[in-house]
């Protein structure tokens, strides 16, 4: 079944579209320049995940810590969610998501939660808020991620700064490595970082500098396809893969969370560009 539009949000310079399957940011758009990524490839169905944008990685990434969970990257993006608020301040207008263990049960069978995700649409930033609650009566232990696709002139011009001296997993060779220096990206990419923060995207293209504040999260993970892998994927083209880069923040692996009944937590993701 095809997708119902998405939502439009306009605040200021900001534009955003927001779907509500996934409560996926789609598209956001400063003075009219795109700040996300989205594949001209992407399916729209349900059952399917957007390419593109701010996915939602819960309650597990990619494959999961076992390596065998499907669907990849969990329930969260393929779920439907409920837009509880909008609210337009000075700042930003804020929507705010709700989905409950009664609406993807399948998700964590057994467990009562709800997540809520706000969505800050500001003058000149992006600010996204998703908090897990632990709303039963055990502990339970998820991986969650902001899937963030950031658009680049070209990818192979870009420096990522923020990380140095950061361990990282290589998911491409199966290796733990240590980064030295800025990142560049120079083939298939596709790393989780024990570190995340303050990370900046230095795009001498588009004359820009990317600024991304992370707050809860204890993980990045830089993704790019490059060449062959992007030739894999239906709902991404063979020639995308040097305008994008993804650098999500989140909790996973041996970052997952525990969480313990009554508790909950917060993972924040703050996008701000700004020209060079
Ligand atoms: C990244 C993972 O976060 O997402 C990659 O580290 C994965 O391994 C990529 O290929 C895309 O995942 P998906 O499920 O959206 O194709």
């Amino acid at each position: 079944m095809t997708l119902e539009a998405p939502r439009e949000i306009r605040h200021g310079r900001s534009v955003a579209e927001v779907y509500d399957y996934g409560a996926h940011v789609w598209s956001w758009h400063l003075d009219d320049e795109p700040v996300l990524w989205t594949s001209a490839h992407s399916a729209f169905e349900r059952g399917k995940a957007l390419r593109g944008g701010v996915p939602i990685c819960w309650p597990w990434f990619g494959p999961g810590r076992s390596g065998d969970l499907t669907p990849a990257h969990g329930f969260a993006r393929i779920s439907g969610w409920t837009l509880t608020d909008v609210v337009e301040g000075p700042d930003a207008t804020v929507l705010t998501y709700g989905l409950t263990s009664a609406d993807a049960p399948e998700a964590l069978p057994g467990e009562t939660w709800t997540l809520t995700y706000e969505v800050g649409v500001g003058q000149g930033d992006l600010a996204l808020a998703l908090t897990v609650a632990n709303e039963g009566a055990r502990p339970f232990s998820y991986e969650v991620a902001l899937h963030t696709y950031l658009t680049v002139g070209d990818v192979r011009r870009v420096t990522v700064s923020g990380l140095d001296g950061a361990s990282y997993l290589d998911k491409v060779t199966g290796r733990r490595e240590m980064q030295a220096g800025d990142v560049t990206i120079t083939a298939e990419t596709d790393r989780v970082y024990d570190r995340a923060g303050e990370i900046v995207v230095d795009d001498p293209v588009l004359g820009r500098r990317l600024h991304i504040a992370t707050d809860g999260a204890a993980n990045s993970v830089v993704w790019n396809p490059w060449v062959a892998k992007s030739s894999t994927m239906a709902d991404f083209g063979d020639d995308e893969w040097p305008g994008m880069l993804c650098i999500e923040a989140g909790n996973v692996l041996e970052g997952a969370v525990d969480l313990q009944p009554g508790e909950s937590s917060i993972l924040r993701y703050r996008l701000t560009p700004a020209r060079t």
